[in-house]
């Protein structure tokens, strides 16, 4: 947990935001796998984590805007909780380690919110992403399962997307401290790519590491050799020489913030000719995009110049052809990167997406693109000091797309088809860091992991 001043802070600064009514935050539950008492690893809800501080179940913090006060609503355990789990601090003294002025039960929240409704004040709410809260809440509002989006807040979505997209010193530090893991898990992989070893041992190890280092992963693990496939989570392969391991891979702290790296390697520790030229090419969108994030510039732009570097490196390969920046516009080079350069990152690792992608990404004046591949792409908008954001170029073969642009004859003026049959069983390269957005320029967080031709055979050399 951070100082309690900090929750305080946050706090006063969303009810200022906000300016009337009440804000109320639920926090998640245990939520069952087979068996009631069988139960998934618990997840807070970030956005309860980021104003209250609390990494437990069966929370709901509510913040009076009118009141100017705020209050933490749970019930205390009993003695056979106490008898199954341990102690446990009791509300009152939960309430104290965050700054909340007091506390009560739930069934006060009950009483609470029902007046507040009946008396007209407004009740503010983020979108939920539970079934569970939304039950929860009508039960606990007194009201239809239907009527619990109505007090969706749009105002209060806002204010918690521009306070949360700004990371203190003190995130930053949880952030780095994240890749730092990250960093251990990916170099374990790199190590353990070599032929007749399976994805799910790479796969395993390096949940096993984030575990060691006090959280979980960030989310499920992608790690395959068939990398075309961009989120790819199964595991089941045996490694062979000739292909590439894409690893997109990342460990949560403590505290809940989390990395999201990726790096891409041959099996077996030597890149081949055919591999290194793709390979170089992403890198180079990366690095140089990374150069090019700075405050005030669109992310889309950085995005936009990721697509106009991969193209122009396909070019010199034979697979584009054509008018580069005609090739870009039209969105031809969305056969081989089809997805955005980046997202946002912190508690979350797509940062606040359960608050709405284009809520967090687009604003009034830039709105989603849908042109397929750009749609893509969660964040466009105009990046500020003390964004973190993941930069995650790629390059694919995809067959199956191949295949139906190939047969639409789409973007033919830009694609040399003959040529992209040569790389039909390539997979894919994705390399990705998570950079911070300075006053000046932008810094990749962590220690550097492995990421020239020569850093990775190196470190797979070991
Ligand atoms: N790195 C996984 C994702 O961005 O979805």
């Amino acid at each position: 947990m951070f100082a309690k001043e900090v929750y305080w802070q946050r706090r006063k600064m969303l009810r200022e935001m906000v300016g009337d009514g009440i804000i109320l935050f639920p926090g998640n539950e245990e939520s069952s796998m087979n068996y009631g008492a069988n139960t998934y690893h618990f997840r807070q809800d970030s956005s309860f984590l980021y104003f209250f501080g609390i990494n437990k179940p069966g929370f709901y913090g509510v913040c009076d805007v009118d009141g100017d006060q705020d209050r933490l609503y749970g019930d205390d355990f009993t003695i056979d909780d106490i008898i199954w789990m341990g102690e446990q601090p009791a509300v009152s003294d939960l309430a104290k380690e965050v700054a909340v002025e007091s506390s009560a039960s739930l069934n006060d929240l009950t009483a609470f919110l029902k007046q507040a409704l009946q008396s007209g004040r407004k009740v503010h709410l983020l979108p939920t992403y539970r079934g569970d809260h939304v039950v929860k809440l009508a039960q606990l509002i007194g009201v239809d399962y239907e009527e619990v989006s109505k007090l969706i807040s749009q105002e209060l979505i806002a204010s918690v997307v521009k306070l949360r997209s700004i990371k203190d010193q003190y995130e930053i530090s949880e952030i780095e401290k994240a890749v730092d893991v990250a960093r251990i898990m990916h170099t374990t992989a790199m190590k353990m790519a070599y032929p007749g070893n399976f994805e799910r041992e790479l796969a395993g190890a390096i949940e096993g590491i984030a575990l060691s280092h006090g959280g979980p992963v960030s989310f499920p693990v992608i790690l395959s050799m068939d990398g075309q496939t961009l989120h790819n989570h199964y595991h089941g392969n045996e490694l062979t020489e000739g292909r590439m391991v894409v690893c997109d891979a990342g460990a949560e702290t403590t505290m809940g913030y989390a990395s999201d790296i990726t790096r891409t390697y041959p099996v077996g520790g030597k890149f081949s000719t055919q591999q290194k030229d793709i390979y170089n090419i992403v890198l180079q969108a990366n690095s140089e995009t990374i150069k090019a994030s700075l405050p005030g510039r669109p992310y889309r732009e950085v995005h936009l110049m990721a697509a106009r570097i991969i193209a122009g490196g396909l070019k010199e390969l034979g697979i584009m052809k054509g008018d580069l920046d005609e090739a870009v516009a039209a969105g031809a080079h969305a056969l081989f990167f089809p997805h955005g350069l980046g997202h946002m990152l912190g508690l979350d690792v797509h940062d606040m997406e359960g608050l709405g992608e284009n809520n967090v990404g687009y604003s009034e004046s830039l709105k989603r693109s849908d042109q397929f591949g750009l749609a893509y792409l969660r964040l466009g908008r105009e990046l500020e000091p003390g964004f973190v954001v993941t930069n995650e170029p790629g390059c694919y073969f995809i067959p199956a797309l191949i295949d139906q642009w190939k047969g639409e004859k789409k973007h033919s003026q830009f694609i040399n088809y003959d040529q992209v049959e040569k790389y039909r069983g390539f997979g894919g390269v994705r390399i990705e860091d998570d950079v911070l957005i300075t006053e000046t320029g932008s810094r990749v967080l962590g220690t550097p992991i492995p990421k020239t031709v020569e850093e990775v055979e190196e470190t797979m050399s070991v």
